[in-house]
């Protein structure tokens, strides 16, 4: 299946060409990468029973994105599934590209037995991230990965280079399969208790690591779960955060750390305890039974297995949590992408342009348990909402068609998008009026998250604002009943799905789509449709670029 450099070449000419040379901007200097994936069911057994997963060529979890800032990353996807498919890419910001974040609002399934060809770059980024099935409830059987962000050589990493790098996926999991969860979804009921964590797609004690005695490692963990938030300890070891999806931190110590669904976290640990066996940890947060997996962190000049109960850490509590979090600032004088400083954007400074209050709602609509934002439960329309933009077909999406805050009326369903001019400077709450924690995402941005506190925001609140060095990432957390708030310089065109990362819910409506507009038409400002974009819904048959 590796193609030869000239088939690639000439793969990539294929689509490409037309767009590089017209896009002075699609910087051909930097580096391709090139991946050929082939994604299939197959048997996996990650708690000791047998279920179909989706791997993809042939591995669960999927292989890892390793890649440097700028570098672009052409990936083409076989979907030899049986049903539509689509990954999407969490934290990677498809710059003036949305067409190829891989969810509903922008991009056609990849039909059974078709393939589609990302075309991403990585620009302006470093860090880590994973990739994730976007569709149905593909997402409970695998095709999830890690992606990673070095920087270029020539920029500054605020650490010594670690002895090893690794790939940490966190998640919950279910011995149901895909089918069966979205079934239960589908009928109107809740999911079940998730059956188990798995680390690395490994069960209890299946995840092994090996390292040197006195050396020091990064870790990238991810929480790829549905649903829950985790806790994320090494017996006896002490972590240093470095970076939270894409900032340098400052340097913190802390034998535990909570990475809620969707979240991404780079930690450095020594190897400095006497040569043996150690837990790695991972338990459920904020749940009344408490879920728990193992991994093994081996000494390779060990002389003794794991034994006896593993280190205890937070459960139920919130504040510990939320104090964790307050803590995780932005190191302003590191480097980030660039050679510049991170904290020569003073995001503190410039004043916002627009609020917008999230507040989630519940509730039954036709008999069904339906999930939603300020009252709109979100559909798919059968055209990609980005492409019935491109080609101007009416009817596909409401725009505006979402409050710009929670006014209580009834949940009901629509394709709801929300329009913002480019270049706006938006605040967005998030209000959790709900007993349970949440956690929020945003493609094709990083924001800054400036707050969050207990009770109802108000005005008032933003007299608590972290002005100056909060962290910039793709997902935040929003404690229950509590809210939290990001400031977000919209400069990114394109449909940015905005969604929460409880997948259940997202499934079932909690979504919707900010679609960052400009009039002009500049290349600058926004990539034409790709050549090889897949066609669907009232957009099939159209042609994606003249004859
Ligand atoms: C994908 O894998 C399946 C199952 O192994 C195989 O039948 C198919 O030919 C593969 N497709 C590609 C494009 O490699
Ligand atoms: C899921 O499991 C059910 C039985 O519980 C089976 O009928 C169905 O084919 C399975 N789906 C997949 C994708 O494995
Ligand atoms: C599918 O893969 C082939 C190469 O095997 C490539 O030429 C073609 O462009 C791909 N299709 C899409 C839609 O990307
Ligand atoms: C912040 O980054 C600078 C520059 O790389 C580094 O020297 C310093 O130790 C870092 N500070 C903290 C608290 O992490
Ligand atoms: C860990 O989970 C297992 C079940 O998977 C349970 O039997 C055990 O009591 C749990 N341990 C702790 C300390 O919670
Ligand atoms: C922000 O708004 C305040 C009050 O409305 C104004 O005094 C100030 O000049 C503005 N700052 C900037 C950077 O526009």
């Amino acid at each position: 299946m590796p193609l030869s450099l000239a088939g690639k070449a000439a793969v990539l000419c294929s689509f490409l060409c037309v767009s590089v040379s017209i896009l002075s901007i699609a910087k051909a200097e930097d580096p391709y990468r090139f991946f050929d994936w082939n994604v299939t069911y197959g048997f996996i057994y990650p708690l000791g029973v047998r279920q179909q997963g989706i791997l993809i060529n042939g591995q669960f979890p999927g292989p890892d994105i390793h890649s440097v800032t700028n570098d672009n990353l052409i990936i083409n996807v076989y979907n030899s599934l049986d049903e539509p498919f689509l990954l999407s890419w969490n934290g990677i910001q498809q710059r003036r590209n949305s067409y190829e974040d891989g969810v509903f609002g922008t991009t056609c399934p990849i039909p059974p037995g078709k393939n589609f060809t990302y075309i991403l770059q990585v620009k302006d980024q470093i860090g880590s991230f994973y990739y994730f099935p976007s569709l149905g409830f593909h997402k409970a059987a695998g095709a999830f990965g890690g992606i990673r962000i070095l920087s270029r050589p020539r920029i500054p990493v605020p650490f010594d280079d670690p002895a090893g790098d690794y790939t940490i996926l966190i998640g919950d999991w279910y011995l149901s399969n895909h089918t069966d969860l979205k079934a239960v979804l589908d009928g109107g009921r809740k999911l079940p208790f998730p059956d188990g964590i798995l680390i690395n797609g490994r069960g209890r004690n299946g995840y092994y690591l090996t390292v040197e005695q006195g050396k020091t490692y990064r870790l990238r963990i991810s929480n790829v779960g549905l649903q829950n938030s985790l806790n994320f300890r090494i017996q006896n070891h002490k972590m240093k955060l470095v970076e939270v999806e894409g900032t340098h931190t400052l340097q913190t110590t802390y034998s535990s750390l909570d990475i809620h669904v969707g979240q991404s976290y780079s930690v450095l640990f020594t190897a400095d305890q006497p040569g043996l066996d150690y837990y790695i940890v991972v338990t459920s947060r904020f749940t009344s039974t408490v879920l728990n997996t193992t991994g093994i962190l081996h000494y390779s000049n060990s002389a003794g297995a794991v034994s006896g109960p593993f280190p205890g850490g937070p459960t139920i509590e919130v504040d510990w949590s939320l104090n964790q979090a307050r803590s995780i600032r932005t190191n302003l004088t590191a480097s980030g992408p660039r050679p510049n400083p991170q904290g020569s954007y003073h995001y503190g400074m410039i004043n916002t342009t627009r609020t917008l209050i999230v507040a989630s709602s519940a509730g039954q609509v036709n008999g069904k348990q339906r999930y939603g934002v300020n009252s709109v439960s979100f559909i798919a329309p059968d055209t990609p909402m980005k492409i019935a933009d491109y080609f101007k077909i009416q009817g596909v999406f409401k725009e505006n068609g979402l409050a710009d805050r929670p006014y209580g009326g009834g949940l009901y369903l629509d394709t709801a998008v929300l329009t913002v001019p480019y270049r706006a400077y938006v605040e967005i709450v998030f209000q959790n009026d709900e007993d349970i924690l949440q956690s929020w995402h945003l493609d094709g941005y990083s924001f800054f998250v400036v707050g969050m506190d207990g009770g109802q925001w108000t005005t008032a609140s933003r007299n608590l604002y972290n002005l100056r060095d909060a962290v910039a990432r793709c997902t935040t957390q929003v404690y229950p009943k509590a809210w939290t708030a990001i400031y977000i310089p919209l400069d990114n065109v394109g449909m940015w799905n905005l969604r929460t990362e409880f997948w259940a819910r997202q499934y079932l409506g909690q979504q919707f789509y900010l679609r960052v507009y400009t009039d002009s038409t500049s290349l600058r400002d926004e990539y034409p449709i790709p050549k090889n974009a897949l066609l669907c819904g009232r957009a099939s048959g159209r042609r994606t670029r003249p004859l």
